[in-house]
């Protein structure tokens, strides 16, 4: 049934759709082709066609949990030999997907998200003390560069107890490096059929296999290094719960060697996509300067008299919050997931689809359809979600964090990560971005914009 979905013109025998594909910007082709082909359309790299779905009704009707489940596929799957069957990249019928669910599952709830909240005011103490040097010296920050510091550190010291440093280097800490690496060659590895990637990608294999070869051996340092501390027990974050839990039922417990799988999918799902979305969410601001005041009042209002907020002040900043959820809807910085027909279904009522059979849902297409969003979707306004505004509009049409039961398990860890510091910033500094900047988005399986650079100035109220 494939032959109903429209594809792009100019189809060339063998290599298949390669007018207007990039291999570099793989989303923002699809997002191009989203706009002249429809709701649902197809691109074929080689002999690789993949069903994209950009439609809201389309992509709700996949959000049906009864009929549809994730599928492990093209980026995901090719970050198996990095991640195996941690979390991220386990099939659905992989034992280990249950069990470290359940296992890491209590490291998000509430009381753990609160035993987070000083580390996490620790390292923004750290990005600010940097930023003030900028400002006094009246040089412009590396927004992506700073906020890929700050959310690695974050989720190393919160998840691991660990210390990159970031911080006390000017370049990424080669963890960031080898993880860009391995993120950017698993994207490549899409579009390049696996009986031609031996040839075509001979030197970036090589050069995956040592990033891969670095990222297990940080891991096993931190592993070791909490092996060697006399044992407390107090079960303060992921990496105790990974050590010492059992399945509450099963008495199972994790593996030596799933654990380095899932310390790695954590450190990089922990902080890649919250880098992101922190600097989406900053440059937006500092392009819409009403934006900025409202946001900056109501910071100044719910937090007055407070040095420092407390757990519970982060989700009182609604307005703020909207304004992340807004930066998510245009830039979704995990910008794609696939989802497999559990049986014999039809998508939408009207495609026919095999059990098995997958598409990749496009996440920013499904949050742009006018359909879902009214006549201007591609303008940047928070208000959409204030709460009139989300009850006026259909469900799962709002998919940042994917859908159903392999969504995102760090949800809440990252909005509350992010609008603390986004609060703690807008707090302490006005923000000036270049009004040459254009937006340009970097593609490396997630979304980073790229060369983002802001001034600064402290605010006098706080002096
Ligand atoms: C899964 C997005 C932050 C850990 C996912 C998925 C999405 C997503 C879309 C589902 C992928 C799929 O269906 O294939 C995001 C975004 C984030 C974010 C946009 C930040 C703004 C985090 C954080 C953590 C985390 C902070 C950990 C502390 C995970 C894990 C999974 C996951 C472990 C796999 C869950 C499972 O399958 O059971 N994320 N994420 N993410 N995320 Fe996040």
């Amino acid at each position: 049934e494939l032959r109903r979905i429209p594809h792009p013109p100019g189809r060339v025998p063998l290599l298949g759709d390669v007018f207007g594909a990039n291999v570099s910007t793989p989303v923002q082709d699809s997002m191009r082709f989203a706009r002249s082909l429809g709701p649902i359309f197809r691109r074929k790299a080689f002999t690789k066609e993949i069903v994209f779905v950009a439609g809201a009704r389309l992509g709700a009707d996949m959000a049906d949990e009864s009929r549809f489940a994730k599928h492990v596929g093209l980026g995901v799957a090719n970050l198996r030999p990095v991640a195996g069957d941690g979390l991220f990249t386990a099939y659905n019928h992989e034992p280990n997907w249950q069990l470290a669910h359940d296992i890491l599952a209590p490291g998000f709830n509430r009381d753990a998200m609160a035993g987070y909240h000083r580390l996490m005011l620790d390292v923004a103490a750290r990005l600010t003390e940097r930023w003030d040097e900028r400002e006094r010296a009246g040089v412009a920050v590396d927004v992506p560069g700073d906020m890929t510091k700050l959310t690695l550190e974050t989720i190393a010291r919160t998840g691991f107890g660990h210390d990159f440093g970031s911080f006390e280097r000017e370049r990424p800490h080669p963890f960031v490096t080898a993880m860009v690496g391995t993120l950017a060659f698993a994207q490549r590895r899409n579009v390049v059929p696996g009986a031609l990637a031996p040839l075509l990608l001979r030197e970036a294999s090589r050069r995956n296999d040592a990033d891969m070869a670095y990222l297990n051996r940080t891991v096993d340092e931190v592993v070791a290094a909490r092996r060697a501390e006399s044992g407390g027990g107090e079960l303060n974050d992921l990496l105790d719960r990974m050590l010492e839990v059992a399945h509450p039922e099963t008495g199972e417990r994790l593996t030596a060697e799933n654990i380095r799988r899932q310390v790695i999918t954590f450190l990089v799902a922990g902080h890649e996509t919250t880098s992101g979305a922190l600097s989406f969410a900053l440059h937006y601001l500092a392009r819409h300067p009403d934006v900025l005041a409202r946001a900056q009042d109501e910071v100044d209002r719910v937090w007055a008299g407070k040095d420092e907020p407390a757990y519970e002040d982060v989700a009182k900043l609604r307005y703020l919050r909207r304004v992340l959820d807004e930066s998510l809807r245009l830039w979704p910085t995990a910008p794609a997931f696939a989802r497999e027909a559990r049986q014999d279904t039809e998508l939408g009522g009207e495609h026919p689809m095999r059990r098995g059979a997958w598409a990749l849902v496009l996440t920013m297409m499904l949050h742009r359809d006018p359909e879902a969003w009214g006549p201007d979707p591609e303008a940047f306004d928070p208000d959409r979600f204030d709460p009139k505004a989300v009850r006026s509009r259909p469900a799962h049409v709002f998919k940042p964090f994917g859908t159903g039961a392999r969504a995102c398990i760090g949800r809440q860890f990252a909005l509350h990560e992010a609008t603390l510091v986004l609060g703690l910033l807008l707090r302490r500094y006005d923000l000036h971005g270049d009004p040459e900047y254009r937006l340009r988005v970097a593609e490396r399986l997630t979304l980073m914009p790229e060369g983002l650079t802001l001034n600064l100035s402290r605010r006098a109220t706080l002096d």
